[in-house]
């Protein structure tokens, strides 16, 4: 009787032999080598004619192309999702360029080696610089024109903060946005502004002016707040020159010692009321109480909650000294125009120096 061997069968022996190199051909992908990508995997496997035989059969320099590229567009979709979920997370707020850059985080770093993806960048945002009718209002001095010229307070203070409107000055004393702290003093340091004016119906316990505007704002503010029941408010000085602050400060100095001086009264050249612009409030019940009564008075109060409705903000606010280099002074009003404050107000600011995106002034 003869035994069937399948290995004497031609057929069965050709077909085996097939199988074995086409086994073989799978294993050659060696450890070392770049390794394909899970789409190019994905694609290896369904397709026949891109089957790992193929794959593995291609020039090793073909092959590391196709990986290097993969590995690109996988980094270029996975930064546009991140924009597009960044950009989507702050639809309702549009942001100046910086906010924007610090939400959105920076590019993506490709790996060492790898094709640099080509991300295509936004415009950069219009300046008002460069805009003809923006730069002539601005020129006429006129701060409440110049604000409604670029669309208002939150897209004045926004193109501000953001660095795209380099002319608008912060440093300007003559205009009601400008800021004065610790790091920023007048220029020239002797500045005096020319429309000092002594509000109308307001008690003034020193012969001391504002700014005509500021003045103006005064009188309706303190009216104001009559008017609600919150009782009179005084003041006790406004204007302060140069030379007034230098005896201002000493005094202080002498008093108290410079580290604690520092923190309650401004060197003489960095004061804001020196602008023209600030004002130190009392309350009056018939007579007039000190600064340190403002804080706990019903006209305090009233002033926390509306000066900004008269173009006034606190200016060193409870627990800023980190920014502002001051105590809380709860009697220090300064003006910087109705639709600046409102922008203030609304935006739930504490500090001018945030609201207007500059450096936090703790020291000189
Ligand atoms: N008291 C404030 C800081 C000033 O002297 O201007
Ligand atoms: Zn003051």
């Amino acid at each position: 009787m003869t035994s069937f061997d399948p290995e004497l069968s031609p057929r069965r022996a050709a077909r085996a032999e097939a199988e074995r190199r086409a086994t073989a051909a799978v294993a050659v992908v060696p450890p070392t080598e770049p390794s394909p990508t899970r789409r190019l995997r994905r694609e290896d496997t369904a397709s026949p004619r891109r089957g790992p035989v193929r794959w593995a059969s291609r020039p090793r320099r073909v092959r590391r192309r196709l990986a290097a590229l993969a590995l690109g567009l996988t980094v270029v979709v996975a930064g546009a999702l991140a924009v597009g979920i960044a950009t989507a997370g702050g639809a309702s707020t549009p942001l100046a360029a910086p906010e924007a850059a610090a939400r959105v985080g920076p590019p993506p770093v490709p790996a060492e080696g790898l094709p640099v993806p080509v991300l295509a960048e936004a415009p950069a945002p219009k300046s008002p610089c460069d805009d003809p009718s923006f730069t002539s209002v601005l020129a006429t001095g006129d701060d409440t024109a110049t604000i409604a010229a670029i669309g208002g307070a939150a897209a004045f203070r926004a193109a501000v903060a953001s660095g795209i409107a380099p002319c608008v000055s912060l440093s300007d004393p003559n205009r009601e946005w400008v800021v004065v702290n610790k790091k920023r003093p007048f220029d020239p340091a002797d500045y005096r502004p020319g429309d000092i004016v002594m509000p109308d119906d307001v008690r003034a316990l020193k012969e001391s002016g504002l700014r005509r505007t500021a003045a103006d704002a005064l009188t309706a503010l303190v009216r104001g707040a009559a008017d609600a029941g919150a009782g009179e408010i005084g003041y006790l000085s406004a204007f302060r020159s140069y030379e007034n602050q230098q005896s201002t400060y000493a005094d202080r100095v002498s008093v108290s010692g410079v580290e604690e001086a520092d923190r309650e009264s401004a060197r003489a050249g960095f004061s804001e009321h020196q602008s023209g612009l600030a004002v130190d409030i009392v309350p009056c019940d018939g007579s007039c109480g000190t600064l340190d009564d403002v804080a706990a008075s019903s006209q305090g109060a009233w002033v926390r909650d509306h000066a900004w409705e008269y173009g006034y903000i606190t200016r060193y606010d409870v627990g800023r000294i980190d920014v502002t280099g001051y105590e809380p002074e709860a009697w220090h009003l300064r003006y910087i125009g109705p639709e600046l404050a409102k922008a203030y107000h609304d935006g739930g600011f504490t500090t001018l120096e945030e609201f207007f995106g500059l450096p936090a002034a703790p020291t000189y």
